[in-house]
């Protein structure tokens, strides 16, 4: 079977559709926390196996010898150690064929805060023995062109990244990626450094979404403390306040603009242009 955990997520439903265009939907397994949000999946012909990253007991029967897992990594952010380590714990005990895993570009060179957790996740799997794949996936577009409504209420791209460049993906290409792994030969102990085939600034988004929009948009640069308290301002908790600042910092360094062009090689096509993204998310 093909297993794929996080499988009601954004990433995760992605993932289920790029698999069903090649595999039989009998063949694949999503594992969600919640049965009824997987409801779709199932009507698909999907088996849904129910399990809680949190609650250890629930992932006991999840996974079956030889089976290939796509782990996602889970969304709360500082608890995915222990998240993490029971699903890696429960695959090996099944004696799974293959865990492949959602990490973060740079993996253990990453040196910003939300790596941290990926970099303890990258460890625990050479340690368990599995036979391993890492998709070290770096931005997506969506975590920039998901937030448009302000930016055209304002006017104004906010960030506090200065220049740096990031080389972000659609979703759709980092699950395509994924998909291709799962159901692909030759990936066993490979890490891929994936990223979007081109790299942008904060400027340069502005400029896009202002010409697609044909409105006035600006990048307005500020330091991470006015940053922070935007943030703050829109109801994040301070904990990921903290965590996106830290990251705004490592697109400032320069540290997720990496083109190394493993997604598109991965993927058989070009990544998806920003520009796209752009346009799919003006027209709502
Ligand atoms: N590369 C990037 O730019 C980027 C950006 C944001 C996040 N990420 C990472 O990539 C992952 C996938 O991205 P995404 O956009 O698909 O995020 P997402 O939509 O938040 O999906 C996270 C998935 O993890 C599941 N999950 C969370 N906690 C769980 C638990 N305790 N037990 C079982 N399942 C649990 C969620 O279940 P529910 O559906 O029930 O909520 C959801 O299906 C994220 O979780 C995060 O680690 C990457």
């Amino acid at each position: 079977m093909f297993v794929v955990t996080g499988a009601t997520g954004h990433l995760g439903r992605l993932v289920l559709d790029a698999l069903l265009e090649t595999v039989p939907a009998d063949r694949i397994a999503a594992v969600a926390r919640d049965g009824r949000k997987a409801a779709p999946l199932a009507a698909r012909g999907v088996e849904v196996r129910v399990a809680d990253y949190d609650r250890p007991e629930t992932l006991g029967g999840v996974f079956g010898a030889g089976d290939r897992v796509l782990l996602i990594s889970g969304s709360e952010v500082g608890r995915r150690g222990p998240q993490h380590a029971a699903v890696v714990d429960a695959a090996a005990a099944a004696g799974v064929a293959l865990l492949a895993y959602t990490s973060v570009l740079g993996g253990p060179d990453a040196d910003f805060s939300l790596a941290d957790e990926h970099r303890a996740t990258e460890r625990m799997i050479l340690e368990s023995g599995l036979p391993y794949v890492f998709l070290r996936n770096g931005w997506y577009h969506e975590n920039y062109t998901g937030h448009l409504a302000p930016v055209l209420e304002h006017g104004a791209v906010l960030g506090a990244a200065g220049d740096g460049r990031v080389a972000s993906a659609a979703r759709a290409d980092y699950a395509a990626a994924a998909a291709a792994v799962l159901t692909g030969t030759g990936h066993e102990g490979r890490a891929y450094e994936l990223s979007g085939d081109t790299a942008w600034s904060l400027p340069e988004y502005a400029a896009e979404v202002a010409r697609q929009s044909g409105r006035e948009i600006v990048y307005a640069d500020v330091p991470p403390e006015r940053y922070a308290a935007v943030l703050a301002s829109a109801g994040l908790g301070a904990a990921h306040v903290a965590a996106l600042v830290d990251a705004e910092d490592a697109v400032r360094r320069g540290r997720l603009a990496r083109t190394t062009g493993d997604l598109a090689r991965l993927i058989g096509r070009p990544t998806t242009p920003l520009a796209d993204a752009v346009a799919v998310a003006l027209k709502g």
